[in-house]
């Protein structure tokens, strides 16, 4: 977590029981619903009318009552949001809430690839992984998420190449599991980059019957020692189909501990430590720092102020043809 957010926290004196009962009563006066992710700390979770992965809650914003929609999560995340509902106005706690995978693909740099492939004659489609702006999405074929990478892969046609973007990590274990061969854009997640495997190892040998759980963002050294890999969803659904009280070394944003705890709390759950590479220490940055800038404050300051807000640009259009036929269909 960034110093900058650190301190954002440290002076806020406004107690968090008060703050929700404001945003409980800022909801109805202004007619709003609030969408939050997995990895928002888990008191936004708390006062959220939906919560859910990037599928699921893609799915959630088309189903939204209410004229507005506050999106606790990333800027795509809102981006998709508005994409979905032109007519809502769709507010995110802080528009710097990007995101390192999103970043990592710049539209003009996609666009120059694609032609380059098309010079050399050859025959693919595009499919993005969600985490990418609406203007990446307004150049590609298909939109996957972690929760329906594999059927969406299943819908491109055989004789097509693929040209995954920008999740190199998610593309190589999309090749293993779809037996699919794939040109992988170069891009990855900041938080599953860096999970220590040393720590893993040192965490399994002194747990024994543990289960890891991993999301198919980790590298490939990290998704061998996985017992279960999934998205977010898939986590959830999966601790709750086993009774028994286990523990689950978790490699995955740490607010996601929240979710878990709450579905089956019979089980133990140990986030897996993330690592400065060049230093070798055990940091804190399983944390997404772009996450964690969602606060119950900013929530409240956005329901209030009516903004930040996402607006409609041109582009959303051919977004939303290429997001409905992936995620609704
Ligand atoms: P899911 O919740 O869809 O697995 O997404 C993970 C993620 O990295 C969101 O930014
Ligand atoms: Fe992006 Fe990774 Fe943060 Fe998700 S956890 S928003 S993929 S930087």
């Amino acid at each position: 977590m960034s110093l900058q957010i650190l301190s954002e926290r440290s002076v806020s004196a406004e107690d968090p029981l008060d703050l929700m009962d404001e945003i409980e009563a800022l909801k109805k006066e202004k007619d709003a619903s609030i969408l939050a992710h997995f990895y928002v700390d888990g008191e936004i979770q708390d006062i959220a009318d939906f919560t859910g992965d990037s599928l699921k809650l893609a799915r959630d914003a088309t189903k939204v009552t209410t004229s507005t929609i506050v999106f606790a999560g990333v800027h795509f995340m809102g981006e998709s949001a508005k994409i979905m509902n032109p007519e809502k106005r769709v507010l995110i706690p802080d528009m710097l809430a990007g995101c390192s995978l999103a970043d990592s693909c710049p539209p003009d740099q996609l666009a120059a690839f694609q032609d380059q492939l098309r010079a050399q004659g050859r025959d693919f489609q595009t499919v993005a992984y969600i985490n990418t702006s609406a203007a990446v999405k307004s150049l590609v074929d298909w939109i996957v998420t972690s929760g329906n990478a594999r059927e969406i892969i299943d819908r491109v046609p055989a004789n097509k190449e693929i040209l995954f973007v920008p999740d190199q990590h998610l593309g190589r274990y999309l090749i293993e599991v779809t037996g699919r061969k794939m040109i992988l854009w170069p891009g990855s997640c900041m938080v599953h980059e860096v999970f220590s495997i040393q720590d893993l190892i040192r965490i399994k040998k002194r747990t024994p019957g543990c289960v890891i759980m991993a999301h198919p963002e980790c590298p490939q050294n990290i998704l061998e020692l996985t017992d279960v890999v999934g998205g977010t969803e898939k986590m959830r659904q999966h601790v709750m189909s086993i009774e028994k009280p286990t523990t689950f070394l978790v490699a995955t944003e740490a607010a996601m501990i929240h979710p878990l705890q709450k579905a089956a709390p019979q089980h133990t759950y140990i986030p897996v430590p993330g690592i400065i590479a060049s230093t070798g220490e055990t940091c804190a940055c399983n944390r997404c720092p772009h996450m964690s800038r969602n606060t119950l404050q900013k929530v409240r300051d956005c329901l209030k102020n009516g903004g930040p807000e996402i607006e409609w640009k041109d582009y959303f259009q051919q977004a939303r043809a290429v997001l409905d036929k992936s995620l609704l269909k």
